[in-house]
């Protein structure tokens, strides 16, 4: 039973309470992503003053707006669901990785989107925060993490395999046909 009839989307408006609940209940009992320092950078849980910094990468990466549900999800339990990488001379955000609950009956998480600014890319930032990801969610109890990649960004699905994420088959429920979805067991 899902949250909502599609798979793999934010809802916007109306229908956001009947998932934004069930993702603040699931994760009421998680652990805060803790801090990692990697020298000129940190990974770690997104502090709710660091929502807006995100918002604004998010939506100079993606072409879209970022969703009113993920605004209240991220800024209640961001710490817990979502990565940022973070400069330590400056306090920006050059990459994040954010996560929710798809799906009722399952202790299965899904990885919204991940994204590094293009000025810091071929660093390995987003092989760091999806292997911090892998590390969180599954000492918060979770069996798998899927995510969706489109069947022609080879960079992201060559990263995936490369941290264990397997091909599970075609697209799922109503999302775009070039989507493919990808898991990652974690027991
Ligand atoms: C995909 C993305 C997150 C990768 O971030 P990144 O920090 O540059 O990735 P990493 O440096 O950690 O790369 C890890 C591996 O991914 C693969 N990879 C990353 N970028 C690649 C590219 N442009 N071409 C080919 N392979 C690539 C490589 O296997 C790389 O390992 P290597 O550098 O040892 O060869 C980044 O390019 C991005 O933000 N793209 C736009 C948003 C997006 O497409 N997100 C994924 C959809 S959910």
């Amino acid at each position: 039973m899902y949250f909502k009839p599609q798979r793999g989307k934010i809802p916007e408006k109306k229908s956001y309470l009947t998932w934004l609940i069930p993702n603040l209940w699931k994760s009421r009992n998680f652990k805060k992503i803790p801090i990692a320092n990697y020298g000129k950078l940190f990974v770690m849980g997104l502090k709710p003053t660091q929502l807006i910094s995100l918002v604004k990468l998010s939506e100079s990466l993606r072409n879209r707006r970022f969703a009113i549900a993920s605004y209240a999800l991220y800024l209640l339990a961001g710490r817990k669901l979502c990565l940022v990488a973070v400069l330590s001379t400056s306090g920006q955000i050059i990459g994040f990785n954010q996560y929710y609950f798809e799906e009722r009956r399952t202790d299965g998480i899904h990885e919204a989107f991940i994204g590094v600014h293009p000025d810091f890319r071929r660093r390995g930032i987003a092989r760091l925060m999806r292997s911090k990801a892998i590390e969180h969610f599954r000492r918060n109890g979770c069996d798998h993490i899927s995510t969706d990649v489109d069947s022609s960004n080879q960079a992201s699905r060559d990263m995936a395999s490369e941290l264990g994420f397997k091909l599970i088959g075609g697209p799922q429920g109503n999302q775009e046909p070039s989507l493919q979805r990808l898991k990652r067991f974690l027991n």
